[in-house]
């Protein structure tokens, strides 16, 4: 039944790609989404980036039609932020998160720390991110790192936004950073989780919930799979961060909201759930996330 479902899914996708015919020509004869039963969100996507230049509105436009209901784009950079805002007061389903990545505070001072603290307390921004640590390369600086990671943190409570976190390869100093911070009063996810069962259940009882995406497709990916397992339904959040990510069978290739389907398919398998399970589950996980509802 799940698979089956995923099956039509996904070829429900290929034939509004196809019938939209989007490079070429009017769409007005295609076949639309209009029962659609289950609607996913996309809860961390990177629609600034410039891998996205030649069909970004084409692509945004159509994502509600084949079933991708919610955006949420992240911003990464100054440059990002901006273009985040840009996007949520472009198209309607789309939302927004402003911070500034790990690998990129170099870029921050005091001057746009007050214009990112400002800028968050705007329509549609429903989180402070994407923040964090990174310790993958060995720049920018590390106690840099924690000092925005930290500063963004209290930007997160004082503005009462959850928090979407990046962490790779720094696990234990995020983890220390977050509880000495009181994170667990402020709420978030842990984007494109990638640490095992055992750091999962430390953010789990902080109350976070656990970002999955396109990792989980790999067939090399034994810590997500097992995580994927673990983690009460209820905390699971999907995502694609395109471009960024791609599941199989497009692993390597641009990613896109599109490609949320395999996402899905492939926890409702781990988890032996129904596909439409998880997309209506993890859709209600990412309202109370950003708390879209309230
Ligand atoms: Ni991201």
């Amino acid at each position: 039944m799940a698979l089956l479902w995923g099956v039509f899914c996904i070829a429900r996708i290929c034939l509004a790609i196809s019938s939209l015919d989007w490079y070429n020509k009017d769409s007005k004869n295609s076949k639309r989404g209009e029962d659609m039963e289950y609607s996913m969100i996309d809860s961390h996507a990177h629609y600034d980036d410039e891998q996205f230049e030649k069909d970004r509105d084409k692509l945004l436009t159509i994502l509600p039609e084949v079933g991708i209901g919610l955006v949420v784009n992240v911003g990464a950079s100054m440059e990002s932020c901006k273009s985040t805002i840009a996007l949520t007061k472009k198209y309607p389903h789309v939302y927004g998160a402003l911070g500034v990545h790990p690998g990129s505070v170099e870029e921050l001072n005091e001057d746009r720390f007050v214009w990112l603290s400002q800028a968050v307390r705007q329509e549609k921004i429903v989180a402070v991110g994407e923040i964090g640590l990174d310790y993958y390369y060995d720049e920018p600086d590390r106690q840099l790192q924690k000092d925005w990671f930290a500063r963004q943190i209290s930007l997160a409570a004082d503005v009462g936004l959850p928090m979407i976190i990046h962490s790779r390869e720094a696990a234990q100093d995020t983890y220390d950073i977050m509880r000495s911070l009181g994170c667990e009063d402020v709420g978030g996810v842990i984007h494109c989780f990638s640490y095992g069962v055992e750091m999962a259940r430390k953010f789990l009882d902080m109350g976070f919930y656990l970002g999955l995406g396109g990792v989980v497709t790999f067939k090399n990916a034994r810590t997500v799979k097992e995580v994927a397992a673990y983690a009460p339904m209820d905390r699971i959040v999907l995502e694609t961060d395109c471009p960024y990510l791609s599941p199989v069978p497009y692993r390597g290739k641009r990613n896109s909201s599109l490609n949320l389907p395999y996402v899905a398919e492939a926890i409702a398998q781990i988890r032996d759930m129904d596909v439409e399970e998880v997309c209506r589950v993890t859709s209600e996980n990412v309202r109370a996330l950003y708390r879209l509802d309230s």
